[in-house]
This record gives C-alpha cells, structure tokens and sequence, in this order.
C-alpha cells in the first residue's frame, strides 16, 4: 500500500519524506488554505520534495472551468494530479482532462456507485472519505471494501485511496483490504510511530547495557 501525506505544509511533508516512508501528497483546499504564500509555489516545493503524485484540487465548480484550473495546476509540475470533486461537473472535468492525460484524483466520495463513474469517467484515483462516513455513523471501512470488489470484478485501473484518515486504526483497515493508497494527516503518522511498549523496551535496553557496562568497569 502506497503511503501519502495529507497536509499543505512543506515542513511536515520535507520532516517525513526524510524518513523515505512517503510515496505522495494529497492537498485540499481546506489544507492550503492554511498556508502562507503562494499556492503554486508551495506545491511546487512540495513536488520537488516528494517527487511522487501531489494532488492539487481545483476550486472551479463547472467542468470548463475546472478543466481551465486542472490544466494551470498540471502545468506547475509532472507530479500534479488534478482533484476534481464527484458530480455531474466534475466526471465531466476528469473525462476531459484525462484525454489531455492528465491525472485525476475524483475526491467527495461517498458511495460505491460514485466510486463507479469516477472509474467510468478514467479517474487515475478515487477517494473515499472514510472518517467523514464514520462520523455519520456509518462504516467508511465498509465503502473502501465495496469499491475494491467492484473495481476488482472489471478491472478498473483506477486506485482506491483511502482519505479523510483520522487514527492508526484506518491505516491497518485500509492495508488489510489491500487499498492502493492511505492518505494520512501528519498527526496520524506521528500517532504510528508512538508506543508505549516501544519506548519503555528501549529505555530498559540502554538501562541495562548501562549497568552491565558499569559492573564491567568496577571489575576492571
Ligand atoms: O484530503 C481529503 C481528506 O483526507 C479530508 O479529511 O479529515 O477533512 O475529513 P477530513
């Protein structure tokens, strides 16, 4: 399973890059809104530090003018995938731009049969938002599990990533499906390097060199 980063901030997209564990970017208008500067410019850098799919979403709301957007935002850098939101416009856009062979990511989506036209309409990814479903309780897990079977019976190319990813747990449940891709927000990639056991094992590892290297000394 591919790994990404789901944030518009450089630092925390250059801190775990750093570690050689991340495979792209997912960016929203949310997230870069949070930004300063120019948007062009920061997913610029951030393709120059990943150098692997940055999704770059338009905020155009007919399809021309988010297939004018995706073309602008394609052109910024060779890793830019174009997010279009699903809807009648947006399939419409992602047809259009995917002639052009640029990629497209179809994000907002929350049911199987979304996850169906966007393949349809060529999506290069579809993304379902698996904590915004689960905080209507209803399974996200479940609708990742859905688009996989169907995706899987006709042999749609398109990659299921697993986005709105709030903890750990989503991370094992998407791998576990098999999903293509996990988009996670800094703060859930931080919560997997963290456990309790791991650090008290270490801590009690250098105790006990320690001791046993005193003792060693005192013998001497
Ligand atoms: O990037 C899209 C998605 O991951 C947003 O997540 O937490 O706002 O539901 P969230």
């Amino acid at each position: 399973m591919k790994l990404f980063i789901d944030t518009g901030s450089i630092k925390d997209i250059a801190a775990f890059a750093a570690l050689g564990i991340l495979d792209g970017v997912t960016t929203n208008p949310t997230l870069m809104a949070k930004e300063r500067g120019d948007p062009r410019q920061i997913l610029k850098e951030i393709c120059r530090i990943v150098q692997g799919p940055v999704s770059a979403e338009v905020v155009a709301t007919d399809a021309d003018g988010m297939v004018a957007e995706g073309r602008e935002l394609a052109a910024i850098d060779q890793h830019i995938v174009v997010k279009v939101p699903f809807g009648k416009e947006g399939i419409k856009a992602c047809r259009a731009l995917r002639a052009d062979e640029i990629r497209v990511n179809v994000t907002l989506v929350f049911s199987a049969t979304q996850a169906l036209l966007a393949a349809k309409a060529g999506a290069s990814y579809v993304s379902p938002f698996i904590g915004r479903l689960d905080d209507i309780a209803t399974d996200g897990m479940h609708l990742v599990e859905e688009i996989l079977d169907i995706y899987g019976n006709y042999e749609f190319p398109t990659e299921v990533l697993v986005a709105s990813v709030r903890h750990p747990i989503h991370v094992v449940q998407a791998a576990r499906l098999g999903a293509d891709v996990c988009t996670c927000p800094p703060a859930v990639l931080e919560a997997i390097f963290k456990h309790p056991l791991t650090d008290i094992g270490l801590e009690r590892f250098l105790k006990d060199w320690e001791k046993a290297r005193s003792a060693a000394g005192t013998r001497q």
